[in-house]
């Protein structure tokens, strides 16, 4: 591990987000114009509050799915957000799917049904959305370890009212996209941006690539 010096008054939990937005200026170029962007949205207190307030101990315990891959799927949905301007609710529901889509799983593998199981666990974790969104939370987890083909029966399995299916779409292809981004956390070709479903995720791969080339040192 690098050692690290962290200023006190660095407002994360996380000594890697520290790390992460609070180091003065980062050689790589796309790391350093998209930390800059996120440290300067009009979101990021709400960004550090959320991420400040992750019960770590409801979360699976792993190396490759645990509290790490939760934080950069948290960076990577802001990042969405900022980008392709997703309004706040839709921000703030990504942001709470990417820190515990993975509660659910029972081990490192393919696991099938995580996503689902994660999906009934979300109303004793985390219950502060309005009804409609607490709904999309859960749809969105559940879909997430699922094939896209099954989006449409996962929205209508769990009565979504029919004006919220469009949204209910978007925010499911945003957030298999930001989770898929993470893969580079696996293997340098992890993520194929052909199976990607948003134009914003495959112009955040070199973003992507890098923070798991960073995360790797801390
Ligand atoms: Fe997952
Ligand atoms: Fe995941």
């Amino acid at each position: 591990m690098n050692s690290i010096i962290l200023d006190k008054s660095e407002p994360f939990k996380s000594y890697r987000l520290n790390y992460l937005f609070f180091h003065n200026k980062w050689a790589d170029k796309k790391l350093n114009t998209t930390i800059k962007k996120l440290k300067y949205s009009e979101n990021f207190i709400y960004f550090v509050e959320t991420m400040n307030s992750l019960k770590e101990e409801v979360l699976f315990k792993s190396r490759a799915h645990g509290i790490r891959h939760n934080e950069k799927t948290a960076i990577i949905v802001f990042c969405m957000a900022e980008y392709d301007q997703l309004n706040f609710n839709d921000f703030q529901l990504l942001l709470i799917a990417a820190l515990y889509h993975d509660v659910g799983r029972l081990s490192d593998g393919l696991d099938y049904g995580h996503g689902e199981r994660s999906a009934k666990m979300i109303d004793y974790i985390f219950s502060k959305f309005d009804e409609i969104d607490q709904l999309l939370l859960k749809i969105v987890m559940h879909a997430h370890s699922e094939d896209d083909e099954c989006f449409e029966n996962i929205i209508m399995n769990y009565n979504c009212p029919k004006c919220e299916f469009s949204r209910g779409l978007l925010l499911m292809k945003y957030f298999k996209d930001a989770d898929a981004l993470d893969r580079f956390r696996l293997r340098d070709d992890g993520c194929d941006p052909n199976y990607l479903r948003c134009d914003i995720s495959r112009s955040l791969i070199p973003f992507s690539k890098s923070l798991n080339q960073l995360y790797k040192n801390i």
